[in-house]
């Protein structure tokens, strides 16, 4: 008889690096100048925060108390609730359940709506973590594909044919990370009427949404929030990582909305399952008023940078052959078509070795073809726009 594992299935992984990873850490260890164009952890990329308004945030001596609630403390949640009605979104406080990131909202999520081997249908390309997030909660992720012509657009007839006796959730970002598309007016209104048609739920990630290119409402109207949709079933994720380029501190929220009965229900689950971990610390809880509200002075510089980046980059292409830039309408990225000769991790690692440069595969994201590469248009911009002349340069060689 064949003995079983000790090891739980769902975590047979592939632990062996990939080539790139490898090439990265050669690399580093070898002590030569990088020029990082993945950079987007935006406490290392230079921003100016307010130190002692964060730091003295986390002091506040009501936090000497435990008072548990599942669902975050009232005042944590009134925050979050003023941050949608200054987007001009009214969001009831009592739905929104505070989370240890939008990472841990996903596993309340997948736990709520999901059986073991359920399946929750996801555009692609998209943001790598999800194949984990998914699996560890035995759901199964199965991507549609967003199709780019003159910008990204969801594929609605892929989409209809992954719609199964499995199907759970749709999820969506908003924008999309990494090909910076919105979910259009249109858009939503057709993925509302699929949700109520096959009674699922709509799940979507907007750690983005403040980060719009301006002009990017053109053709097509893009949908602002959907924290107060009601046509469908709604879980909406967001958080201090992205909105206030605090990563570190891991606060995430998820907010529903949809038809009533369906909400309070919702919102009843979910206060179980955070009640079980009360995972949020008193101290973090106590600081979110200061901590949103440092997205007013963060944001700015961050959107500066994306814009002096994205029209650095621009410029450059202008000037050569070979690599072109897709559109996108916000977010953190920009992707690059690049000639498809090579697999993009050849490309990738050749770019370290040979240029010092380093930049994404496209199949990180689930790209299906070759020829796409994702950089951050966090990066510093001196590096930035060395690093594109350097890439640009080299690809141009093909
Ligand atoms: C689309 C998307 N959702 C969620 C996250 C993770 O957010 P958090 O740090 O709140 O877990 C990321 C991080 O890059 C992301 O790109």
């Amino acid at each position: 008889m064949t003995r079983r594992s000790i090891f739980a299935a769902r975590t047979n992984w592939t632990l062996e690096e990939n080539a790139y990873t490898h090439a990265l850490q050669r690399h580093r260890q070898s002590g030569r100048e990088l020029l990082d164009l993945t950079a987007s952890n935006p406490t290392t990329c230079g921003f100016r925060y307010d130190e002692t308004a964060i730091l003295s945030s986390l002091q506040s001596a009501a936090a000497l108390r435990y008072d548990p609630q599942p669902k975050g403390l009232p005042s944590a949640r009134a925050a979050v609730a003023e941050y949608y009605r200054a987007i001009g979104a009214n969001v009831d406080p009592e739905r929104l359940t505070l989370t240890t990131g939008t990472s841990e909202a996903y596993s309340f999520l997948f736990r709520l709506l999901c059986e073991p081997g359920d399946e929750v249908l996801v555009a692609y390309p998209s943001y790598p973590l999800f194949d984990f997030l998914a699996s560890i909660q035995d759901v199964k992720l199965r991507p549609f594909s967003l199709v780019y012509d003159h910008g990204w657009q969801i594929d609605f007839s892929e989409l209809e044919k992954c719609i199964g006796a499995w199907t759970r959730a749709i999820l969506v970002v908003h924008p999309n990370n990494p090909t910076g598309n919105f979910v259009s007016v249109a858009e939503a209104e057709k993925l509302n009427a699929l949700c109520a048609q096959h009674s699922l739920a709509l799940v979507v990630d907007e750690v983005f949404s403040d980060y719009r290119l301006p002009g990017c409402e053109t053709p097509q109207p893009l949908h602002s929030t959907f924290a107060r949709n009601s046509a469908a079933l709604t879980f909406v994720l967001s958080g201090l990582s992205k909105m206030s380029a605090l990563p570190q501190v891991k606060l995430g929220w998820i907010a529903a909305s949809g038809p009533e009965n369906l909400v309070r229900d919702a919102v009843a689950r979910i206060e179980v399952i955070a009640d079980t971990y009360l995972s949020l610390s008193a101290p973090m809880q106590h600081a979110v008023p200061a901590l949103l509200a440092q997205r007013k002075t963060l944001q700015p510089q961050l959107i500066s940078r994306i814009e002096s980046n994205l029209r650095n980059l621009d410029t450059q292409i202008a000037k050569q052959k070979l690599g072109s830039r897709l559109e996108l309408q916000g977010g953190w990225y920009a992707v690059l078509r690049v000639p498809a000769v090579q697999a993009d991790e050849d490309l990738a690692v050749e770019l370290l070795d040979r240029c010092s440069v380093a930049v994404h595969p496209g199949h990180f994201y689930g790209f299906s073809d070759e020829g796409f590469l994702v950089v951050s248009l966090l990066a510093p911009v001196i590096h930035f726009e060395e690093g594109a002349r350097r890439l640009l340069a080299h690809i141009n060689t093909k």
